[in-house]
């Protein structure tokens, strides 16, 4: 190629990862960090080869139909695309790619952490302490649940799933999952599939979502399928908030059906459903499944390495359109 290629990077990205990129491209950072609207976007295509993008910045149908005819690649630094309308990216001939791998120990470790979370009611004991209110409490006041010897459901037994799967063991867990395909035996290691969705429900004393967005998963977690939890079930996502009908998940954390749930993703986010947060058996985070120093940067420098194969000629690793 004569001259670099041009990029956008959309957000501020770890200091290593943009003095690679500076190295590379013709690099235009966001050291401010704010965010672009879809129609500045668009407005900036016409100037760059390729995007470099985050969560946040939404690639919907009507957006990738405007996008300039210059833009060949836009390199989303998360493995989950559904801010990306693929479909219409592809009639357009402009490559997509994610970064899948490298967050899943930091989101397998989130899904434990709000499992414990939920299970040992962290949200309350936190304000209980904060509130000082720490010495008024009996032997039996506020108790929380062990995970040991629970079944724990996992539905979507890809990347995630099986990493919260060792996990799990760990904790003296038994493992249940539901998936589109059953797994080889070793990589099963001794969970038990449920090919039947309800009789994965009923075994799911914790049920855990590790499936990707998409229109079949859209508020998988309903309220028939809440009904066939065991009473008392601890509900955890870590994957995408509309897989989860918020109205019936609330109904249940209100009536005791669903003891607990540890959520890190909610539909329309980050405007979650607000009942959300009157709920004291609700441990609730931010979307930050991948948010520690080495996940984000090795998402980002897999970035880089998709946009680095693209224009060096070869095909980029995680090309997902
Ligand atoms: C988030 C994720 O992007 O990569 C994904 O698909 O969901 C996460 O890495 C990140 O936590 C910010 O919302």
């Amino acid at each position: 190629m004569s001259e670099r290629a041009a990029i956008l990077v959309t957000r501020k990205m770890p200091d290593v990862v943009e003095e690679r990129l500076k190295g590379l491209f013709r690099t235009t950072l966001n050291p401010k960090d704010e965010k672009h609207a879809p129609e500045k976007l668009i407005e900036l295509s016409s100037h760059f080869d390729g995007f470099m993008i985050a969560p946040g910045d939404a690639f919907r149908a009507e957006t990738v139909k405007r996008l300039s005819e210059r833009l060949k690649i836009i390199a989303t630094a998360t493995v989950g695309y559904d801010h990306i309308d693929v479909a219409a990216c592809k009639t357009r001939g402009i490559t997509v790619t994610n970064t899948p791998d490298v967050l899943t120990d930091a989101t397998a470790d989130l899904t434990l952490f709000l499992m414990l979370g939920a299970a040992r009611r962290a949200h309350e004991w936190i304000d209980i302490l904060r509130t000082g209110r720490w010495g008024g409490l009996g032997f039996t006041s506020f108790l929380g649940t062990d995970l040991k010897d629970k079944r724990l459901g996992i539905y979507g037994m890809g990347r995630i799933g099986q990493a919260v799967a060792k996990r799990a063991r760990g904790f003296a867990m038994e493992v249940h999952y539901h998936n589109r395909r059953r797994l080889p035996c070793e990589l099963e290691e001794g969970a038990y599939f449920h090919r039947d969705i309800n009789e994965f429900l009923r075994h799911s004393e914790v049920l855990t979502i590790h499936c990707p967005a998409t229109p079949e998963t859209r508020h998988f977690l309903n309220a028939e399928r809440i009904a066939r939890l065991p009473d008392g079930a601890i509900v955890i996502n870590t994957a995408r908030g509309s897989v989860v009908d918020d109205e019936a998940l609330i109904a249940a954390l209100k009536s005791g059906k669903v003891q607990a749930a540890g959520l890190d993703v909610f539909e329309n986010e980050p405007k979650l459903h607000p009942e959300y947060l009157k709920l004291p058996n609700a441990f609730l985070t931010p979307h930050i499944g991948s948010a520690t120093r080495e996940t984000r940067t090795a998402m980002a420098d897999r970035a880089v390495d998709n946009l680095e194969a693209f224009f060096a000629g070869r095909e980029p690793g995680d090309r997902v359109a």
